[in-house]
């Protein structure tokens, strides 16, 4: 009889997931179950051009309808997995029905954090995760004026970005000093905090939001130091929360992520996880560093197909180097590595231009590579990233230096050259 893989959550790692499933010749049942009634789809446009209107919502989806017919994938569209019985080994719905399953993925993603204080549920209030979110504030963001974002993350810089562009006044309140402190160097937050001053944001960066207020139509937003910022439209970015509810009440090990091995297995061999649900050590964390879980799209298609080679029983460890990326204003900025406990930096390129790449060093090691409208070193340094290609400092900071033979492993021209 043949085998029936259940995946649990229709994003990227969902999608990935049961695409490198029937490519790595799996060839039973594949069921993926979507809580959204959308097809599943990009999200990265949402804070970007499908919030100031430059990309169609036809095209965000992440395959066609052709693709899941064509690889028999049973996508279920506004679907619910309520309950997983790992003993009978079945799945139940939320319309009441079950699937019988060989193997599981949760791929589950996360949800946002909700703003927790009093007016936190006035209708002026947005946040932006899926697709419904993002209809409703690109719909509210078209007759705005002002607008207070609360939560200077990505979503939150990239929603000011978005709207700034659109002409609307934006103020950000950040709780930390800094913005991106969860994700970016100090260097890169006072680049983009100065990118966005340039283009008129204002800043409350330190700042708590103590209640938002709606006076006969004003929306205002309190802060601690009682500040009341007037605006029409509030965007929240303070973060996600994984969805690990169903992992964790079929007890599955679960500490702020559901826990996975190198290979993306949970704590029972029928069910694997990948995706931002996911917590693992990754193979680049600093000794005894503890499992944490990463929200990337790259990560969530990374490690989706290291899972199904898992349920294929070709488990190999998910050594991905990490990237991400953020588009604002005319600024690509693109992340290879992660730069956790670095010592030393180098840029190359021209600040002034804003045309630059930062490259973090722990001791003489290269750890990570922040680069600003330069997607050559970008690519390039994903490669010295995965080949631990030896590169100093200097030779970093010196234009003449040819980067592009080191990556392609030509330590002898790279140096040479110079
Ligand atoms: P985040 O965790 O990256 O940033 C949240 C920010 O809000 C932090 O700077 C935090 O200090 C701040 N904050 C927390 N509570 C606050 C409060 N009460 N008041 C003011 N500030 C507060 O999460 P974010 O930006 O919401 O993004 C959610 C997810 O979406 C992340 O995984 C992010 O990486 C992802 N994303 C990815 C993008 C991309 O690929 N370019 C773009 C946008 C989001």
């Amino acid at each position: 009889m043949k085998r029936t893989l259940v995946i649990v959550g229709a994003s990227y790692a969902g999608v990935q997931l049961a695409a490198s499933a029937r490519e790595l010749g799996f060839d039973g049942r594949i069921v993926l179950l979507g809580d959204e009634p959308d097809a599943p789809y990009q999200r990265p446009p949402l804070s970007k051009g499908f919030l100031t209107g430059s990309v169609a919502e036809a095209r965000l989806p992440l395959r066609s309808q052709v693709f899941f017919d064509e690889e028999k994938i049973e996508w279920m569209p506004s679907t619910r997995a309520i309950r997983i019985d790992r003993e009978r080994r079945e799945i139940g719905l939320h319309d009441g029905s079950r699937i019988a399953y060989d193997h599981v993925a949760l791929t589950t993603g996360a949800r946002v954090r909700k703003l927790d204080c009093p007016g936190a549920a006035l209708d002026a209030v947005h946040y932006l995760r899926d697709l419904r979110d993002a209809r409703r504030l690109a719909q509210t963001a078209c007759t705005a004026r002002r607008a207070v974002v609360i939560g200077g993350g990505y979503i939150g810089l990239e929603a000011a970005a978005s709207l700034r562009q659109q002409g609307v006044d934006v103020t950000v309140v950040e709780t930390e000093p800094r913005l991106l402190a969860r994700v970016a160097s100090p260097w890169i937050s006072d680049f983009m905090l100065r990118a966005h001053v340039e283009r008129g944001v204002a800043f409350e960066c330190g700042r708590k939001v103590v209640a938002l207020h709606d006076a006969y139509g004003i929306v205002s937003v309190e802060l601690d130091n009682g500040t009341r910022l007037l605006c029409d439209l509030v965007v929240v970015g303070i973060g996600v929360i994984p969805n690990t509810e169903l992992a964790a009440d079929c007890g599955l090990h679960v500490q702020g992520g559901i826990t996975v091995d190198a290979c993306a297995r949970t704590s029972d061999p029928r069910i694997v996880a990948a995706g931002d649900c996911a917590s693992f050590v990754p193979h680049w964390a600093l000794p005894d560093a503890r499992a944490c879980r990463i929200e990337s799209v790259q990560n969530a298609n990374d490690m989706a197909k290291t899972a199904a080679a898992s349920i294929l029983g070709r488990s190999e460890p998910y050594r991905a180097v990490p990237w991400f990326w953020s588009d604002q204003y005319d600024l690509k900025l693109q992340m290879a590595g992660v730069n956790t406990g670095f010592n030393d930096y180098a840029v190359r390129g021209s600040v002034e231009e804003r045309k630059c790449s930062l490259f973090y060093f722990r001791g003489k090691t290269l750890i990570a590579v922040d680069s600003i409208n330069r997607p050559q070193d970008h690519m390039l340094a994903r490669k010295l990233l995965a080949s631990g290609a030896h590169v100093l400092a200097d030779e970093v900071r010196d234009p003449a230096f040819d980067l592009k033979s080191l990556a392609s492993g030509d330590m002898h021209a790279a140096r040479g050259a110079v």
